[in-house]
């Protein structure tokens, strides 16, 4: 099949408003990263999103909508839960999943046969024309080749899809970079079960106390069950292997010169690239979360681009605020192995 790359003007957007309307696949731009996206309502359209990226099909899709309306419009919910409201006007559009009991109209293959389902209504301008183009919420996962870094431009879908899906929309580079916060309102309590755009304080400020699941910081234990069942994978991995070290800045540098060698390549911040002595990647700046989540999928994607590195020193981001994001994703990336240079 021939991926056609279309711009997010009115005619492209109206180009994949149709195409998706017929139960093709579309990756559209978003605020986070972009997405895989298929007619949410249509399981045949779904079933084909979890073939073109090799996702289990177990791990339940996010139903993207373009208006709060859309949610009684196409019965996408069975009950509103305490504290939806809320957090929906305070923000969406935006980079954030509510989970919520799922309505009759939602096909098993989006909520891999569980009985809630995740909706986000995104602030990405052309991601809402397109769902509006085609009249139908959109099931979409991150557009990438399933364990890959997510994609943040539309050259990186296109790398991962190009000749497996009927279009790519570009809509420019994501302003966020790492996905949307994913918070559950299924359960007794308001649960995070992954963090993102969305910080847990801001969260805490609208609901009251937000429990963070076990999966957002630890390895989850054998035989443990996930509550957001893509927290157990391994993901956002390059091929290279990730070991994060935490350490202050001249300890970090001080590692990696000593190790520096053919093969071994450094993910740090951007005051550290030209400190060591290997070849190195920037991952934002030290105390600006938000460039670090920006930074983040481009760099791991240029690491496997680049292919010279065996092995990658990636600096342990700080979880706080939008860090959180960060740190969540990288110690993924990692595998979970982490040299303490902090401890005595
Ligand atoms: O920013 C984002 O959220 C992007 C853009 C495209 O919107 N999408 C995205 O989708 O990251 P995906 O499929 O890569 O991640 C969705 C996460 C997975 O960890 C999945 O397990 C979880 O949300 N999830 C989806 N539905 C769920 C449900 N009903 N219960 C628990 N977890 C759910
Ligand atoms: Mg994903």
């Amino acid at each position: 099949m021939e991926t056609l790359l279309l711009k997010a003007d009115q005619n492209g957007i109206e180009k994949a408003g149709e195409i998706l309307a017929r139960g093709g696949l579309v990756g559209i731009p978003t605020e986070t990263v972009y997405g895989l996206a298929a007619n949410a309502l249509d399981g045949e359209a779904v079933a084909r999103i979890f073939r073109a990226k090799g996702r289990p099909m177990d791990n339940p899709l996010i139903v993207h909508i373009a208006d709060v309306d859309d949610i009684n419009r196409f019965s996408l919910i069975s009950e509103v839960p305490a504290g939806a409201v809320e957090l929906a006007s305070a923000f969406w559009p935006g980079p954030l999943t509510i989970i919520m009991p799922k309505g009759k109209a939602i096909p098993d293959e989006v909520s891999a046969g569980l009985d809630t389902v995740a909706i986000r209504l995104p602030e990405h301008m052309a991601a809402r024309a397109v769902i509006r183009a085609a009249d139908r919420p959109l099931a979409a996962p991150s557009a990438n080749l399933s364990g890959s870094p997510s994609p943040t431009t539309a050259q990186h879908v296109l790398n991962d899809m190009d000749g497996k899906i009927e279009a790519v929309l570009d809509g420019g580079v994501c302003r966020v970079g790492v996905e949307s916060t994913v918070v559950t309102l299924a359960g007794d309590k308001p649960r995070l079960l992954r963090p993102g755009g969305i910080t847990l304080d801001r969260l805490e400020s609208v609901l009251g106390e937000v429990e963070v699941d076990d999966a957002v910081l630890n390895k989850l234990r054998d035989g443990e069950t996930a509550a957001s069942p893509g927290m157990k994978y391994k993901h956002y991995a390059p091929k290279a292997h990730v070991v994060l070290i935490k350490a202050d800045d001249d300890a970090y540098i001080d590692y990696v010169n000593s190790h520096a060698d053919d093969g071994v390549a450094a993910l740090c911040y951007e005051n550290d690239v030209r400190r060591v002595n290997v070849k190195a990647y920037s991952m934002g700046r030290k105390d600006d979360y938000s460039s670090q989540a920006h930074a983040l999928f481009d760099a791991l994607r240029a690491i496997d681009d680049d292919a010279t590195a065996d092995i990658v020193y990636a600096r342990c981001p700080k979880p706080d605020g939008i860090g959180l994001a960060v740190y969540n994703r990288l110690i993924r990336a990692a595998g979970f192995e982490v040299i303490d240079l902090e401890e005595v």
